[in-house]
């Protein structure tokens, strides 16, 4: 155990009792050594006394020291940037007979971003010190990667996938900041339960929080998967400005306390207009940076190519999803390639493919929700970490993928400031580029201009959550996400 930098007046708190030895620091008189708790349970209490003020601790961990067999606890105040270790006990107090210790306060405990807490054995973490030499000397620098709705099933595939080194790779430590809701709560610590007891090396830190302009601090990636689901009698319009609402304040959140360079990924639907409105309450952060999740929709189209040519799917490549993920996507049959060859060579019938293939990837959705009662959940966290692992490696040459990205300056003429399916590569910094000169036929043609039509009535509908003016909703009859048939 670290050595005592502050020892706090007698403290007593259900279950525990905390007697000081010298007291040094704090903002009152050693006089106020009676220190009293109010609290029920050993998770949050409330200390009361002129030294603490008056402020709520809670206790954010147990363990034991083998070696004393005494039981230990961190009790952080939600701006504290350090951890109150103190020596307690989970039991109840009628059954704890003065059990005294030295409150110390171990550096570095518990050090998160402001107001996030951290969670259960990733706050001890912080007990071991020097972490950096438990390392091995071939890991990267830590990054932070926050994800909201946090608690929703998405998240419960894809948290163990980022934790376990499988998308960022095997020599990146991690930080998860996980954002949910009050309603959540409860919810979102069972996650942190799960991943306390999966033991993944690379992850160093979990944090927890309802508050987006602390959960989304110093963030290097944002996945924005939290967003309500079309109600009964919603209208279209309602849900765009019920969800914009959302990612109008997450994007002023990401643009104060985000790093400037972070990544963001918008899953919550309708994810392309949602991304814009992100992306227009972030200035500080380059518009290129934001990205909507048409990855899902790309490996479907991957899925049903390979079904007709009769192959394994790993033998299609060069799949792009035009526009907007929803019925108005356009899944890109001209430029595909089956085996390095034009996926038209392969699969000959037209037909099937603009008939069949087309509406089967556009309709996916909507299938999926028919057989689950719900939407895709494992399949879209397996899409994201596809989409991620594409930005963090190099394409491989020749190849492309999708991803919605703004498209001031793209090379196919869409109009600028929208958030669009477009062919993509990178060379695995986290940036890509737009895949220039693809062969566009009538038949593409159309049904592009028909999604841009869309995402262009989209954005006027949620006009007054992007600073522009004179916005009216007048949104296409088709206007309906994969899963609304
Ligand atoms: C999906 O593509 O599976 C979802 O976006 C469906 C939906 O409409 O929520």
């Amino acid at each position: 155990m670290a050595a005592a930098l502050l020892q706090a007046p007698g403290v007593q708190i259900s279950g525990c009792r905390v007697q000081p030895q010298q007291q040094s620091g704090g903002s009152s008189s050693s006089s106020s050594s009676t220190t009293s708790v109010a609290g029920q349970s050993s998770r949050s209490v409330v200390l009361s006394s002129a030294f603490f003020g008056r402020r709520k601790f809670v206790a954010r961990s147990l363990w034991i020291d083998k070696a004393s067999k005494k039981e230990f606890c961190v009790l952080r105040t939600k701006k504290q940037q350090q951890g109150v270790v103190v020596q307690c006990s989970v039991a109840d107090s009628s059954t704890i007979q003065d059990s005294v210790a030295t409150t110390q306060l171990i550096p570095g405990a518990g050090k998160t971003p402001e107001g996030v807490e951290c969670y259960g054995v990733f706050c001890v973490t912080y007990d071991l010190k020097e972490i950096d030499e438990q390392k091995p000397k071939t890991w990267k620098k830590m990054v932070r990667v926050v994800v909201s709705g946090a608690a929703g099933m998405i998240s419960n595939h894809l948290l163990f996938k980022l934790a376990s080194g499988e998308v960022f790779g095997h020599d990146q430590p991690l930080a998860l900041n996980l954002l949910g809701s009050e309603r959540s709560r409860d919810a979102l610590e069972g996650v942190a339960m799960e991943l306390e007891d999966s033991l993944f090396p690379l992850l160093r830190e979990v944090n927890i929080g309802i508050e987006p302009t602390e959960v989304f601090r110093d963030a290097d990636w944002a996945l924005l998967i939290g967003a309500k689901p079309r109600g009964p009698g919603m209208e279209r319009a309602d849900l765009l400005d019920l969800n914009g609402q959302i990612f109008a304040e997450q994007g002023k959140a990401l643009n104060a306390v985000a790093s400037p360079d972070v990544k963001v990924l918008v899953v919550g639907n309708p994810c392309n207009t949602n991304a814009l409105i992100a992306l227009k309450n972030a200035p500080r952060i380059p518009s290129k940076n934001f990205h909507a999740l048409t990855r899902l929709d790309e490996n479907r189209a991957k899925c049903q190519l390979a079904l007709k040519a009769g192959l394994f799917y790993d033998n299609v490549s060069n799949v792009t999803i035009w526009g907007n993920h929803s019925t108005t996507q356009v899944p890109d049959f001209l430029n595909a390639k089956i085996n390095g060859k034009p996926a038209t060579e392969v699969i000959t019938d037209r037909k099937w493919l603009e008939e069949e293939f087309t509406p089967r990837v556009q309709t996916r959705g909507g299938a999926l929700i028919k057989k689950w009662g719900r939407s895709s959940a494992a399949s879209t966290a397996v899409s994201i970490a596809d989409a991620i692992k594409s930005l963090v490696n190099p394409t491989p040459k020749g190849d492309w993928f999708s991803s919605g990205v703004f498209t001031t300056g793209n090379p196919y003429g869409i109009a600028d400031d929208l958030i669009f399916s477009l062919p993509c590569r990178s060379k695995g910094d986290g940036d890509y580029e737009i895949v220039p000169d693809l062969q566009i036929d009538d038949y593409l043609y159309e049904r592009i201009k028909k999604s841009e039509k869309e995402l262009l009535a989209e954005k006027k509908c949620v006009a007054h959550l992007i600073g522009d003016e004179n916005g009216y909703c007048d949104l296409p009859e088709d206007t309906t996400l994969p899963g609304e048939q």
